[in-house]
């Protein structure tokens, strides 16, 4: 049964006509990440790791999976409403340790599935839950090679700070006025 934490799979169409759906992650997902995990790129991996991390163990993924939703927040995409179905992308943030108001985002989408809007749906999706939550800052640890995610932050028009350390930018982004009450168009 669908809850406020838990509501029922919400579908989105995209840009090449493909239907996917999304929701809050849930803790029996532990396995369905780890598959995830195994048949990304090790590039996609890299980039959302900034190491090599070839296996998610079984012990992190159900870490991943098992958030409180306010302090920790992850939505998956999914191929089908099914409850088992296989994971297609996955946007987390967390709360930054001493600042209430800042979340640390990652995402990664699934190789065959990105290009076609879903890393986009995804974030604007976790940034409306953020920003109902009281969040009013992300942050993002982002390779200097990846052009892909420099691209989509700077395309939300949003206030940016970026600072250059070790390989990669430090991105803070101001998320502005709270959004209506209605949810994102998918
Ligand atoms: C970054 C990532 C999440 C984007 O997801 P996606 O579903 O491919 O993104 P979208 O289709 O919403 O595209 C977002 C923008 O990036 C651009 N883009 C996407 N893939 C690209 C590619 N391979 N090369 C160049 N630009 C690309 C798109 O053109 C799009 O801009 P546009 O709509 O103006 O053309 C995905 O590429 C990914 O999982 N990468 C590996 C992990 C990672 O880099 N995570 C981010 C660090 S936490």
């Amino acid at each position: 049964m669908a809850t406020d934490a838990q509501p029922d799979p919400a579908s989105l169409t995209l840009k090449d006509g493909t239907p996917v759906w999304v929701r809050p992650i849930r803790p029996d997902d532990a396995e369905r990440l780890q598959a995830f995990h195994a048949q990304l790129s090790p590039e996609s991996i890299y980039l959302r790791w900034l190491s090599a991390h070839p296996v998610l163990s079984l012990a992190e993924a159900q870490a991943l999976a098992t958030v409180d939703y306010a302090s920790r927040m992850a939505l998956v995409a999914t191929v089908s409403p099914a409850p088992e179905a296989e994971l297609i992308g996955v946007a987390r943030y967390g709360r930054v340790p001493g600042r209430p108001d800042e979340a640390e985002v990652a995402v990664v989408v699934a190789d065959n599935y990105q290009r076609r809007g879903l890393g986009t749906a995804l974030l604007q999706r976790l940034m409306w839950h953020a920003h109902r939550q009281g969040y009013r800052y992300w942050t993002a640890e982002i390779n200097v090679a990846n052009a892909r995610m420099m691209k989509f932050i700077q395309r939300g028009g949003l206030p940016i700070l970026k600072k250059y350390a070790g390989g990669s930018w430090q991105v803070r982004v101001e998320l502005g006025a709270p959004p209506d009450e209605a949810a994102p168009a998918a």
